[in-house]
C-alpha cells in the first residue's frame, strides 16, 4: 500500500487518492505568478502542523521574501524556524552544489517534506539537455535516498506548450502538477491538473481554485470539484 503526504490544499488530496505518495518527488509547474511558491509552502505548513520539520532551498527569492508570502496566510514560518523544525535557504546554484547543501539541511533538522524553488534556474547555468537531466537525476536521486516527500518547482515560459522548461525536468519525477493563470475576470480564474502521478489514480480533470486568505483552495464540491473539461 502506498502513504500518502497530505498536500495542505482543502480537497487536493482527494484528487490523489489521499495525498502524494510518500517519499515521491513532484514538479509543481506553470508560469509567473500562477501560486507554485504560495501551493509549496502550504504544503509545508501543512507538515509543520503535523509535526514534520520541512526544508525550503530557494535559489531565487531571499529566505525573508518566502516567509513573507506565507505571513500573508497567517503561516508563521519564524515561529518553527525558531523550534528547529524548519529551515528556508537561499542558494545561488552558480557558486554551490546545490544537492550537497540540501542534504545537509534535511540531514541537520531530520526533515520529511522539502521544496525546491526553482529547478529552472539550476537549468540556467548548464549548456545542454543532457546535462540538465544528469544533475537532475542527481538531485532526485539524493532527495528519494532522504526520506522525504518533495516539491520541486519549475517555471513554464509565457505562451508554451512545454510543461517545463528545458523539457527533460517532467521524466525524471514521480509527479506533474501544472498551475495556470488566465489573468481575466475571478471565477475559474485559476485552475490546477494533475498531469502525472505515479502509483495513482489521480483526477484527470482541470480543477479551478483561489487565493483566500488561509491559502489556496479548490472550488466546489469536495468529493468530485467541477471541471472544466478539455475540448
Ligand atoms: N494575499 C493574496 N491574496 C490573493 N492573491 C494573492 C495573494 N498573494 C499573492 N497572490 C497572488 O499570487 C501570485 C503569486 O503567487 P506565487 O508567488 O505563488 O506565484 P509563482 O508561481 O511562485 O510566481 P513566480 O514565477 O513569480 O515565482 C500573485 O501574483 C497574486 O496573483
Ligand atoms: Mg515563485
Amino acid at each position: 500500500m502506498v502513504m500518502r503526504v497530505s498536500t495542505g490544499v482543502p480537497k487536493l488530496d482527494s484528487l490523489l487518492e489521499g495525498g502524494l505518495p510518500e517519499n515521491s518527488v513532484v514538479m509543481v509547474t506553470g508560469g509567473t505568478g500562477t501560486g507554485k511558491t504560495i501551493m509549496s509552502l502550504q504544503f509545508l505548513w501543512e507538515g509543520l502542523q503535523k509535526g514534520e520539520p520541512c526544508v525550503y532551498l530557494s535559489l531565487e527569492e531571499e529566505a525573508e521574501d518566502i516567509k513573507a508570502d506565507g505571513r500573508q496566510f497567517g503561516w508563521d514560518f519564524d515561529r518553527y524556524e525558531k523550534k528547529g523544525m524548519f529551515r528556508v535557504i537561499f542558494h545561488d546554484p552558480f557558486e554551490t552544489d546545490v544537492s550537497s547543501v540540501l542534504i545537509n539541511q534535511i540531514e541537520y533538522i531530520k526533515a520529511k517534506r522539502i521544496v525546491v524553488d526553482s529547478i529552472s534556474m539550476l537549468g540556467l547555468y548548464m549548456k545542454d539537455k543532457a546535462t540538465v537531466r544528469k544533475q537532475l537525476s542527481k538531485l532526485m536521486k539524493s532527495v528519494k535516498n532522504s526520506g522525504c516527500t518533495a516539491i520541486i518547482i519549475s517555471e513554464i515560459e509565457e505562451d508554451s506548450k512545454a510543461l517545463s522548461r528545458f523539457g527533460v525536468e517532467e521524466f525524471v519525477v514521480d509527479g506533474v502538477v501544472v498551475l495556470n493563470y488566465l489573468g481575466i475576470g475571478d471565477e475559474a480564474n485559476r485552475s490546477l491538473q494533475i498531469r502525472k502521478m505515479r502509483r495513482t489514480n489521480h483526477g484527470k480533470d482541470i480543477y479551478p481554485f483561489k487565493m483566500t486568505e488561509a491559502g489556496i483552495k479548490l472550488v466546489g464540491n469536495p468529493s468530485s470539484p467541477p471541471s472544466l473539461k478539455i475540448k
